[in-house]
């Protein structure tokens, strides 16, 4: 292996909300090529290997057995014939809509805002408003669960809300089918979202974007501020005062006190509208 390794590596520095535990073993491999090693080691060795994109995720203050790897150093971006844009998986959205700007390539303009990787995008089939990953999918490059490269089209993938479901492995880059489109149009519908977005959600601390999936008709934000909880908080981890389906790490929260405020919005929502929530946010270890 080519890329770094570190022993009990705090996972908070590779969550978007700032929480979680150690990893026995942080791998960063540098290319695909690398991970592929990595994954191959592992399997050979039977160690367990968790993925973290890190966005939509909560890691128990346990932190996560085995091997953990992170993509972040997966971060190349080249465009291919026919308007096909290829990115390694640890490429973040941010970076990758600007590519695309520049390019006058449209067709991820819905991701502006989302702060996690493309890889996170696609397992997760990530979405707003405007739309979702699999609007844009061409194809994935993933690494199977012995180490091996297999692309797969996006037309063999049954994706549903928030979730592709993909064989067992780990996204390791991915096709977009772009079309060309205007520069300043594309340009002024990312940048009125990302306003929109700033407005109403709270993009400036640390967080794991939405915690709860929308139920059918209803938004979640909407179901949680109803029942009163916008500023409700179990130690540093609060219910944002902005939108309602954020939780925010106001300094030290630990994965237990979310945890707890998650069961506390749960049965509140419960009790007022008679909704279970489902979790969008992704507990691991
Ligand atoms: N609302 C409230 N109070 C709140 C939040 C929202 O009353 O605290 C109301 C709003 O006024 C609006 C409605 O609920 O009438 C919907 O709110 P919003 O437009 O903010 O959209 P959302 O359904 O809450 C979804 C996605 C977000 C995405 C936004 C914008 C889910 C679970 N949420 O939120 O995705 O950013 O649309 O496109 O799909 C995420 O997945 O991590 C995420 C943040």
């Amino acid at each position: 292996v080519r890329g770094t390794i570190m022993y009990q590596a705090s996972l908070q520095d590779y969550t978007s909300f700032r929480i979680g535990g150690p990893a026995d073993v942080l791998v960063e491999p540098v290319d695909v090529d690398d991970l592929c090693r990595v994954v191959a080691k592992a399997h050979a060795e039977r160690i367990p290997v968790f993925v973290v994109g890190g966005t939509n995720l909560l890691v128990r203050d346990g932190g996560i057995r085995g091997i953990v790897v992170s993509l972040r150093r997966l971060k190349s971006i080249r465009q291919e014939p026919g308007h096909v844009l290829y990115a390694d998986g640890g490429v973040g959205m941010p970076a990758l809509i600007g590519y695309a700007i520049r390019r006058s390539l449209s067709g991820l303009e819905w991701g502006a805002g989302i702060p996690g990787t493309v890889a996170g995008c696609v397992v997760m089939n990530a979405g707003t408003r405007l739309g979702e990953m699999k609007d844009a999918l061409k194809a994935v490059r993933m690494v199977d669960p012995r180490g091996r490269v297999v692309d797969i089209p996006a037309t063999e993938i049954p994706f549903s809300y928030r979730r592709a479901h993909l064989p067992r492995g780990i996204v390791a880059g991915v096709w977009l089918q772009m079309t060309p489109g205007d520069h300043a149009r594309i340009e002024k519908t990312v940048k009125d979202y990302l306003q929109y977005r700033k407005d109403t959600q709270p993009l400036t601390l640390p967080s794991a974007g939405c915690v709860f999936k929308n139920p059918p008709q209803d938004s979640a934000g909407r179901l949680v501020d109803a029942a009163g909880l916008k500023g409700a908080r179990v130690g540093d981890a609060q219910v944002s005062d902005k939108h309602a389906n954020f939780m925010v790490n106001t300094g030290h929260a630990r994965a237990a006190d979310v945890l707890a405020l998650i069961r506390k919005v749960r049965a509140a929502v419960k009790k007022q509208s008679g909704v279970t929530l489902e979790l969008e946010l992704k507990v691991v270890g």
